[in-house]
């Protein structure tokens, strides 16, 4: 009986969804930083949509995603469609694809800019995030910067007159060498912003913040539905669970 209860106890709590301890833990380098987007909230999806559509769609397509179903989804009329997010299609039952070729791509960059449909799962927001937000100058490079998310990258700063432009600032810390040497090598600390851009830190995390909603949202358009089923789910249970543990009490009161 005492058995009985502990278990019923424990299914309880594991439907309220405590915090586990597991899942808690975790997190990148020292300088992966939280997106914290909200996919419930439409206006920054409507605004995270319109970034991509003027900021990205250049060079990366969305290959997966048609127009009119992004229309649907955020809310948008096909006129609001149109005016904001279509930029030389004519089909709003087009997919979001970029003009730019094959071709032009490898004589540009050295690597191909990337379908992002789903990037938002392969890589998670919170790198994406970080990854807008660490681009630094760096001379050795083409384009002049380089980035801490992902050293080499060949995607130039393209929100560098939003963000401005940031240099990395490394210290110095003591290594032991296999040989039981000490050593010093400079290690990344933090960015300072050499040149303001037109948005200050904050409006430019919300941008990007915005942005990566959206992306989070293209990853799985059906995310939010599902969050929310899940919860019924489980309030189902919840109400089930109570009402049989009732009933057994019910019919074993005469059998001792
Ligand atoms: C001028 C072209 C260009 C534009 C505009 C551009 N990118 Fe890129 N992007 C690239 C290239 C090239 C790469 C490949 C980098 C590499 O692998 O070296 C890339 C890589 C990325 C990656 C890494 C993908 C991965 O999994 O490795 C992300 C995320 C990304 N871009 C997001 C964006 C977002 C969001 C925007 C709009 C704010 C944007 N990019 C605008 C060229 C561009």
């Amino acid at each position: 009986m005492q058995a009985a209860k502990i278990w019923a106890v424990a299914l309880l709590l594991g439907l309220a969804g405590l915090p586990s301890p597991a899942l808690a833990a975790g997190g990148g380098e020292g300088l992966m930083q939280q997106a914290n987007n909200d996919l419930e909230n439409v206006n920054s999806l409507q605004r995270g949509a319109r970034n991509f559509m003027n900021y990205c769609v250049g060079c990366h397509s969305m290959q997966y995603v048609r127009y009119n179903r992004l229309a649907t989804d955020l809310g948008l009329s096909e006129e609001q469609l149109r005016d904001n997010l279509i930029f030389g299609v004519d089909k709003i039952n087009a997919y979001v694809t970029t003009a730019m070729t094959r071709e032009q791509a490898t004589s540009w960059f050295s690597a191909v800019p990337p379908d992002l449909s789903l990037t938002s799962r392969s890589r998670g927001v919170d790198w994406i995030y970080t990854y807008l937000k660490s681009f630094y100058l760096d001379n050795s490079r083409t384009f002049g910067v380089n980035n801490k998310m992902l050293e080499g990258s060949s995607m130039p700063h393209v929100l560098w007159e939003l963000q401005g432009l940031q240099t990395a600032v490394y210290r110095d810390e003591a290594v032991m060498e296999d040989s039981g040497k000490e050593s010093m090598v400079k290690v990344f600390d933090h960015f300072t912003l050499d040149e303001e851009g037109s948005m200050n830190p904050k409006e430019f995390d919300g941008f990007v913040r915005d942005t990566v909603n959206f992306m989070d949202y293209v990853g799985e358009p059906v995310k939010i539905k599902r969050q929310k089923i899940g919860m019924m789910v489980l309030g189902f249970l919840l109400v089930l669970a109570v009402l049989a543990y009732a009933l057994k009490v019910e019919y074993w009161k005469d059998i001792h």
